[in-house]
């Protein structure tokens, strides 16, 4: 028997590396030649173009996008106790983030349009302890941050954005990432920006915010080797920040291609029989992930496997339901729509190295599917 073609895969962080070959490699010797290896001048620059490209003030490079949650909360001000209203719907980390500084998450249900937070039911989950809101932009989806950032005023909370899945996504021409206190970003090889290894960034408009970042993020020393305050080790490497110069500039035609890739696979896709990721208006998808939903998710899976197209689940249980975290956080028991969604969902190849031959190779498979089902 002939062994089968390798399936399409979902993400290719391999292929980002031969389209940008000779400018990493570039990147990778300048660094080389260096002598400066952690939170040096390619981390300076990378901060500088990275806040310039999103339009915020000011841009902390981070070890990755948990810690860049954790310090986020921590600079603006949230303590042990603190409850910060959060989604079930995402990857762990949003959770993770948030307990690494001991403060409380607390679970909100999703919005089925936009699979991300509902601000409608926010005042609901309000109580004395709630002190912030971790909003996250999932698969690259724009959550409601005008109507959420306006909730939080009105109750005194603080805002962070988790945009690890929205590098350059937009609400009303205005990129994720400025519209809360901070926000933070992941540069975990696979995410629109990716590095060869972790690292994160924490962004914001505020300059004590920033201040506060810079301090954490190096054991709080504010002068070297004198702790001013009890903080982290969440450095960025020199490697995996000028690694990340040589890719931002694509960044913007990158998502641009993983766009023009949702349009056709929105194309093949009979809306009737398969449901597509939903446009929501004002906003400009980053296309981070492409995840449709479907009642025969098994059927669907084993479909576009035999069909040469590879799949994943983002995510396989929402965070309430998984063991570490199953029973004990308030709000987990009264999200309808964040459990009738993960039983759905079905991600499908997504990055901008997918060749035109593949991106018809899914949409064949979609449109079968369709016809057939
Ligand atoms: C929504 C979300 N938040 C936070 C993170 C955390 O990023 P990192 O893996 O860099 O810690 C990720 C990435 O895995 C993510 O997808």
């Amino acid at each position: 028997m002939r062994p089968s073609p390798p399936l399409i895969p979902v993400a290719n962080p391999a292929a980002q590396l031969e389209s940008h070959g000779i400018l990493v490699r570039e990147a990778i010797e300048r660094f080389l030649a260096s002598g400066q290896y952690i939170l040096g001048p390619e981390v300076k620059t990378l901060e500088k173009e990275f806040a310039a490209f999103l339009g915020a003030s000011f841009c902390i490079g981070v070890a990755n996008g948990t810690d860049a949650l954790a310090l986020a909360l921590r600079a603006t001000g949230i303590s042990p106790g603190d409850e910060v209203i959060t989604v079930s719907h995402s990857a762990v980390a949003s959770v993770a983030g948030i307990e690494q500084i001991n403060a409380v998450p607390v679970f909100a249900d999703i919005d089925p349009a936009s699979r991300c937070l509902n601000p409608a039911v926010i005042e609901r989950l309000l109580s004395p302890k709630t002190k912030a809101i971790v909003v996250v932009h999932i698969y690259g989806q724009p959550a409601a941050m005008d109507e959420i950032v306006s909730i939080a005023r009105r109750h005194g909370l603080k805002v962070v954005e988790d945009c690890a899945q929205a590098h350059g996504a937009e609400l009303h021409g205005r990129k994720v990432g400025t519209w809360g206190d901070a926000a933070a970003f992941s540069f975990y090889p696979t995410k629109n920006l990716g590095a060869f290894g972790d690292g994160g960034a924490v962004v914001t408009n505020l300059a004590e915010v920033a201040e506060q970042i810079r301090i954490l993020r190096e054991y709080g020393w504010k002068e070297r080797y004198i702790s001013s305050i009890a903080g982290f080790n969440s450095r960025l490497d020199e490697l995996q920040a000028a690694v990340l110069r040589t890719k931002l500039p694509s960044l913007a035609g990158d998502n641009v291609r993983r766009r023009e890739i949702a349009t056709a696979y929105c194309e093949a896709i009979d809306p009737a029989k398969l449901t597509p990721p939903k446009a929501v208006p004002g906003t400009l998808h980053a296309m981070h992930l492409f995840v449709v939903e479907s009642v025969e998710r098994a059927a669907l899976r084993d479909f576009m496997r035999a069909a040469g197209v590879g799949t994943a689940l983002h995510y396989p249980q929402p965070i309430h339901l998984q063991p570490a975290y199953a029973g004990r956080i308030r709000g987990g028991n009264d999200l309808r729509e964040t459990e009738s969604l993960y039983r759905q969902i079905l991600t499908l190849p997504m990055f901008p190295e997918l060749t035109d031959d593949q991106v018809e190779t899914v949409c064949d498979a979609l449109r079968r599917w369709c016809s057939a089902s």
